[in-house]
């Protein structure tokens, strides 16, 4: 499998990966690896993702001939949504959006992040994170990740805080909630905006509260990967009417909404604007979503219980008190552990049994993105040459966000709706490699050493 293939055409993938395998002669020996000519752990497919149910089209066909498909003017099914939304997560009020990326936008916008701020993000999410704080021509500052959970490790945020710094942007990544009370602790005691991008994290839950309601504003996706897709769509959520009021204004190309006036009729704002067509997708499927959070949350407990059991394999560690919702499932991966054999061999090896994985985020600050925007004409306006220089040297610091990169292998939500006897499979897999592991290493070993 391609290592930088990257998470949406990975989902794509991962369903037919195990049936475009090439044919198994049952004589294969079942204890070899099957990427050294043995037969696979697993044969057949996997769930397919999304899915739709017959039961769904009528009401979509209603929205349909309705000819109400946008949500000015009132009415309909975007509000119904929200309100779902919002009492679902146990949040005062929901915001339904385009996208994920335009409900982290919106949010930033209205808590304040303008341009020539600062705002400390995780690293190690989907670049949509750190494009939210571009487009506000704000600074996406790296705080480092936790090479045990995966997410911003709350000890590497106050290094980072300068007189420039609005706002701090959890990631929720793969739905595994961040330790939210350190996080929120900093910012209030620095007077800065908590905006959670809770874009992998529908009922991911922290110390007894859901994702997207633990600081200001929390964002959701429900691009077609996600566990509740509507194709395109997102959502902010949060506890107070007046930011929720901001969030509408700015959504609705900037029209007074609710208390909040603006300066009169119009303020600054923009559309993105979720279509009643989303918006019955999504209603559609709350009772699938919290159904199939728990079948995930179950094969995911089972699996690290069993995968820390081989050396060398890691599950990633959750913050007290939480529970994650398991978008992509992700195991640490030791080398060292495996006579050696490099990650991108044990991913070949893993496929070959059956089981379709990728690698995870790269670190994406060193593959230009950033150096675009901070070479750019506003940047250079916005901020002085030692500050840019400084900002780019600070990636090397980031050293638990490059250990989790170069060792974090994952595999998709989808597969965690199979089977347990499946999940036993995606074990024996990884525990065959490991005993195999060697003669897998020499073979890598000798590949190379023939310039393969
Ligand atoms: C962590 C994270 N943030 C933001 C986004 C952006 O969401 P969307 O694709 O709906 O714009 C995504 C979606 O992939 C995401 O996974």
């Amino acid at each position: 499998m391609n290592t930088n293939m990257n998470r949406r055409s990975f989902l794509k993938t991962t369903a037919t990966a195990a049936l475009a395998m090439p044919a198994i002669t049952r004589a294969a020996d079942a204890n070899k690896p099957a990427l050294l000519g043995g037969a696979p752990v697993h044969t057949g497919g996997w769930p397919k993702w999304p899915e739709w149910r017959e039961s769904w089209e009528g009401d979509v066909l209603k929205v349909l001939r309705s000819g109400r498909w946008c949500r000015s003017g009132g009415g309909g099914q975007v509000p119904e949504f929200e309100e779902a939304w919002a009492k679902l997560l146990g949040a005062k009020r929901a915001l339904g959006t385009a996208s994920g990326t335009t409900a982290l936008i919106t949010s930033l916008y209205v808590m304040g992040v303008d341009a020539g701020d600062e705002v400390i993000c995780s690293p190690y999410t989907f670049m949509a994170t750190y494009n939210a704080i571009l487009i506000n021509k704000a600074l996406p500052v790296f705080a480092d990740t936790d090479p045990t959970t995966l997410t911003m490790d709350p000890a590497s945020i106050e290094s980072r805080i300068t007189d420039r710094t609005r706002a701090i942007v959890p990631v929720h990544i793969y739905g595994m909630p961040c330790d939210m009370d350190p996080i929120n602790a900093i910012a209030k005691k620095h007077n800065l905006a908590v905006v959670e991008d809770s874009c992998q994290g529908w009922l991911a839950e922290y110390k007894g509260r859901k994702c997207g309601t633990l600081g200001d504003l929390g964002c959701f996706s429900f691009q077609n990967s996600k566990h509740i897709p509507s194709g395109e769509g997102g959502a902010v959520t949060g506890m107070s009417d007046d930011l929720l009021d901001r969030c509408h204004a700015f959504h609705n190309c900037g029209r007074a909404t609710g208390n909040f006036k603006g300066s009169g009729c119009f303020s600054r704002g923009t559309n993105y604007r979720m279509q009643h067509f989303q918006a019955v997708i999504l209603l559609q499927q709350f009772e699938k979503l919290v159904k199939e959070t728990e079948i995930r949350r179950a094969n995911a407990d089972y699996l690290s219980a069993n995968l820390k059991q081989i050396p060398g394999i890691a599950p990633a560690r959750l913050p007290e008190n939480s529970r994650a919702v398991w978008h992509l499932y992700p195991l640490r991966y030791d080398a060292a552990q495996f006579n050696g054999l490099s990650k991108a061999k044990f991913m070949q090896a893993l496929s070959a049994e059956g089981v379709p994985n990728s690698s995870g985020y790269s670190e994406q600050y060193n593959e230009g993105m950033l150096d675009e925007a901070i070479n750019s004409s506003g940047y250079k306006r916005l901020w002085d040459a030692n500050r840019l220089n400084a900002y780019r040297e600070s990636f090397k610091e980031l050293k638990g966000n490059k250990q989790v990169c170069e060792t974090t292998v994952v595999i998709s939500q989808n597969m965690l709706l199979a089977e347990r006897s499946n999940m036993d499979q995606i074990i024996e897999a990884i525990r065959k490699i490991h005993v195999h592991s060697s003669e897998l290493a020499n073979a890598q070993r000798r590949a190379s050493g023939n310039g393969i």
